[in-house]
């Protein structure tokens, strides 16, 4: 089965051709982030406008790259939520026209449970619950995947996602936008317990809280006017990854206790791309002798190989969706 797929939730127009959920044909994706950098983050609008500016090139080219022709595609995909509506409202049309003009199906993907599911592309034989880290500019969440398509959000940030956090941080250190590989990179040469920055909600076995740790930096960067970039970026790094693995390490423990032991660890989302993160991920898969399942960090960052894996997924278990169907800016995973 030839999938074509179209993700447009926020600032990326990528389209990819997937064959049988495994085999990536082709996957382009159209970064608008020089657009958005002057404004230090997405505008919504702005995203909507230039994602309508590119569809139909970017799925042409897709077709083109994998030597394929509009009839050759049995199922098309489209993310319809969570995102922002001007955006997705842009790649979910085009998917569903496509479908109807040629006669196909059409299924709607949820953002997010693409990320958790594009770790079945690139590991085998996955069992379940496993425990999934979602860590984007959008969203910061645990969720226990009990089986494809049955999902249970044990743990969330109660304001700021954690790439949300990195990149208002980059802002206010003047790094520039997306905040989070400029700081990782920094993190690199600087020391991490260079400022006792906040553990935020450290009581707290699952929420996570972002948005007072940015602000810690505000002040520690006032104080401290000479102090260097990369010991900054180091401390605050090593705050929001120290929170990631303790809330992670609580869900593996509360999995545990209900006696139906998570098989592995995975991550997904934008700062999955983090090196400090995926190793520590690593580690911590070793402490409770389980699987990493550490996706490819083009695989972290969206894209839409992703939307066609979940996809397909979504066909085989409950079939198309109607072309009738809407975006949804809010879809929750525990919905679904
Ligand atoms: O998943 P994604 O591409 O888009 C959203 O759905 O938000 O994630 C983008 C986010 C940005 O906030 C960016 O700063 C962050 O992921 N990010 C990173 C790294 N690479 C991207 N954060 C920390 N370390 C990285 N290496
Ligand atoms: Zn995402």
């Amino acid at each position: 089965m030839n999938i074509l797929s179209i993700e447009s939730s926020c600032d990326e127009m990528a389209a990819a051709i997937v064959t049988d959920m495994n085999v990536v044909k082709t996957s382009i994706v159209s970064s608008q982030i020089d657009l958005h950098k002057k404004y230090g983050g997405v505008v919504p609008e702005l995203a909507g406008r230039h994602h309508l500016e590119l569809v139909n090139n970017v799925v042409q080219s897709a077709l083109d790259e994998a030597g394929m022709k509009f009839h050759d595609i049995d199922l098309f995909a489209g993310t319809r939520g969570p995102g922002l509506a001007a955006a997705l409202l842009v790649g979910s049309t085009a998917a569903k026209s496509y479908a109807f003009a040629l006669g196909k199906d059409f299924v709607g993907v949820n953002h997010h449970e693409a990320h958790i599911l594009s770790v079945l592309l690139e590991h085998e034989n996955v069992q379940f619950p496993f425990v999934s880290l979602l860590v984007s500019g959008g969203h910061t969440m645990i969720v226990i995947v009990d089986a494809p398509g049955k999902y249970r959000i044990v743990g969330a940030t109660i304001d700021d996602a954690a790439g949300e956090a990195y990149d208002k941080v980059a802002r206010l250190l003047g790094l520039g936008y997306p905040g989070g590989p400029l700081i990782d990179n920094l993190a690199e040469n600087g020391n991490p317990k260079a400022f006792n920055f906040p553990r935020p909600m450290k009581d707290e076995p699952t929420k996570m809280s972002f948005s007072g740790l940015k602000t810690a930096v505000k002040y520690a960067v006032r104080d401290n006017p000479d102090a260097s970039v990369e010991d900054i970026c180091a401390s605050f790094q090593a705050a929001v990854i120290d929170s990631l693995i303790s809330k992670t390490k609580s869900t593996l423990d509360l999995l545990n206790s209900e006696e139906l032991k998570a098989t592995a660890i995975s991550i997904g989302g934008g700062v999955a791309a983090n090196s400090n993160l995926r190793s520590r991920i690593e580690d911590l898969a070793k402490e409770y002798s389980i699987r990493a399942l550490v996706p490819d960090k083009s695989m972290c960052t969206d894209n839409a190989v992703m939307i066609a894996v979940a996809g397909k997924i979504h066909y085989d278990l409950r079939g198309p969706d109607s072309i009738g169907t809407g975006i949804d800016p809010g879809w929750k995973i525990s919905d679904l």
